[in-house]
């Protein structure tokens, strides 16, 4: 585990892809190899439904049709994940902030504590290869865990590799409403795209597999990280 070199500010880093670019699967890794920790705002909705919670009765609806949650719903929930970690701890947001009030939002929250973004990943993944992938998406909602049956099977087929517990589909993983979150994202996501891109934050890594992104974004977290742990960086 590749941990911070000294004097470095904390690591703010956000992902921001398509829905099936990839951003569960590399944040995954990147937790694996370094000292971060993920907030997947997807991952805490599926497991506020599963909970049955006050705002997973309120996010239902629209996940499963494919729309965005509510604004000041998404805030509220990524506020209170954010107050837990503090301020020394390295983090990344996998899917928020995902509109331009969102990200406005986050921006003011972090000025705050004087702790900004330092680093937006964009992952590239051209849209012929998406669909497929999430046709293969099954997940374990407890821990967020992805698979795919074709690039990442489960050792034991149905099961979680890690509890053993049985993995289920998305309701949102089917062609209708994947159309719908892709146009969403298209509409209300790819302009912060150009928002971080003029405060000089922004890379795009393109590839159409996760394998040839995830040296890349290894290469930029090295430069904060310790080099002598550079051998774990090539983990999955
Ligand atoms: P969320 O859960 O964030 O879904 P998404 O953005 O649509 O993204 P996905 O999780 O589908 O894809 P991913 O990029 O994580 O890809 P993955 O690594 O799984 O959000 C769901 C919903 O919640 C939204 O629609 C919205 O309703 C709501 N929501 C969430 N955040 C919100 C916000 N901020 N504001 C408002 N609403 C919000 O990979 C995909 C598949 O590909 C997997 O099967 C994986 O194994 C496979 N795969 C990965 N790499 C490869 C490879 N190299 N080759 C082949 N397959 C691969
Ligand atoms: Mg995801």
């Amino acid at each position: 585990m590749s941990r911070m070199v000294e004097g470095q500010s904390a690591l703010r880093l956000l992902l921001i892809g398509s829905p099936g670019a990839g951003k569960g699967t590399q944040s995954s890794r990147i937790e694996n190899n370094f000292e971060v920790n993920t907030i997947s705002s997807g991952d805490l909705l599926r497991k506020n439904i599963a909970q049955n919670t006050e705002i997973g009765i309120q996010a239902a609806k629209e996940m499963k049709n494919g729309a965005f949650v509510s604004d000041k719903l998404m805030v509220r929930l990524i506020d209170a994940e954010l107050e837990k970690l503090g301020s020394e701890q390295n983090w990344l947001l996998d899917g928020f902030p995902r509109t331009m009030s969102q990200a406005k939002t986050l921006d003011a929250t972090l000025q705050k504590c004087n702790q900004p973004l330092n680093l937006v990943i964009h992952l590239n993944v051209p849209e012929e290869v998406i669909l497929q992938r999430i046709m293969d998406r099954w997940v374990h909602i407890p821990s967020g865990r992805v698979y795919n049956m074709t690039y990442n099977p489960p050792k034991k087929a149905g099961l979680d590799d890690v509890t053993g517990e049985p993995l289920e589909r998305r309701p949102d993983d089917n062609p209708e409403t994947f159309k719908i979150r892709l146009q969403k994202h298209h509409e209300l996501t790819e302009p912060l795209l150009d928002y971080y891109k003029q405060k000089n934050i922004l890379v795009s890594l393109a590839g159409n597999t996760s394998d040839e992104i995830y040296p890349q974004i290894r290469d930029l977290l090295q430069q904060r990280f310790r080099p002598e742990d550079s051998s774990n960086g090539s983990q999955p």
